[in-house]
């Protein structure tokens, strides 16, 4: 595997790439790999001919009381996993590169980006579809690869891309998850030993509103009311949990049949996310 340490690097080697007539898979992180991020670079490994996966701690998508500085950091590691998955290249650019001036540019989808997630952590997505944006330039990618786990960022970028007129296809893969149910993510860390038996609770609660809304009797507002009370009662405090379109994940209306369930919550330290997206049969 090759590192590549800056933007003038990471340029030249998808130039000399694309004359080759070769394709890129790029699967963009911020490190401390888990089995989630694992499935996303055996995703592209099956797309392209060159699988790139980028390592950054982004600074712009976090908010000032947030973990920036906290975010786990295990760069050999995760080195050590890239390579048995057989990845290409690793591209872990410095803050300063990824952005000489800091405050200049931001790529905003409107809307969109203050539902949900945004509205607890404004500004996070305009971090998210800038510095996506940024990589994706830089390095020209035929695939971008993203994880359906963070659906509202998946349905973003997805917006971005498209409404920029950017070629590079985005791909999306399916979250993984434990057996117990609760997804991947590199936040786990942060939960005790009592609280990690807890967290499969907001997986079980998305399964169980799925449920109600397949059986057609109970009204919405009474799914979201009972599954906001089963998620304390287990001791873990909703942010929000929104059943929504797929489409541009706004409230859900009896017409729509592509649907999806998003819920945050926080458990300990721990903020959670997690969504199920499924077609309903009306
Ligand atoms: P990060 O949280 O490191 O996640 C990197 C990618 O892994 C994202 O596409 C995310 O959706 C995916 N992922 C995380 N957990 C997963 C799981 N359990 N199953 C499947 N995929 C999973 O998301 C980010 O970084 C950043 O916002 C980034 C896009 C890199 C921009 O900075």
């Amino acid at each position: 595997m090759i590192e590549i340490h800056d933007i003038a690097a990471l340029k030249a080697w998808s130039a000399e790439r694309h004359k080759a007539n070769k394709t890129i898979a790029f699967v963009p992180t911020m490190g401390n790999l888990h089995s989630g991020h694992m499935s996303l670079i055996d995703h592209a490994q099956t797309l392209a001919d060159e699988v790139v996966c980028s390592i950054f701690v982004n600074p712009t998508q976090f908010g000032e009381n947030e973990d920036l500085d906290a975010y786990p950091k295990t760069l050999s590691d995760d080195i050590d996993k890239l390579k048995a998955h057989g990845c290409h290249v690793l591209f872990i650019p410095s803050a300063h590169d990824m952005y000489p001036q800091p405050d200049l540019t931001r790529v905003t989808v409107h809307h969109m980006s203050t539902l949900h997630c945004g509205a607890t952590r404004p500004g996070h997505f305009n971090g998210v579809t800038t510095v996506v944006l940024k990589l994706v330039n830089a390095l020209q990618p035929h695939f971008a690869i993203f994880g359906l786990k963070d659906f509202q960022q998946y349905t973003i970028l997805k917006t971005m891309l498209s409404d920029l007129f950017v070629p590079t296809q985005i791909v999306g893969v399916e979250t993984g998850r434990a057996e117990d149910g609760l997804a991947h993510s590199s936040r786990n860390g942060y939960l005790t030993a009592l609280e990690r038996e807890t967290a499969p609770c907001l997986y079980a609660t998305l399964c169980t509103a799925r449920q109600h809304l397949e059986a057609g009797i109970k009204p919405v507002y009474e799914i979201v009311r009972e599954a906001k009370e089963f998620l304390m009662e287990n001791g873990l405090t909703p942010d929000y949990f929104s059943i929504c379109r797929q489409i541009d994940l706004e409230p859900a209306t009896e017409q729509d049949t592509e649907l999806v369930i998003l819920a945050a919550a926080y458990l300990g330290r721990a903020r959670l996310i997690d969504n199920l997206h499924f077609h309903l049969n009306r």
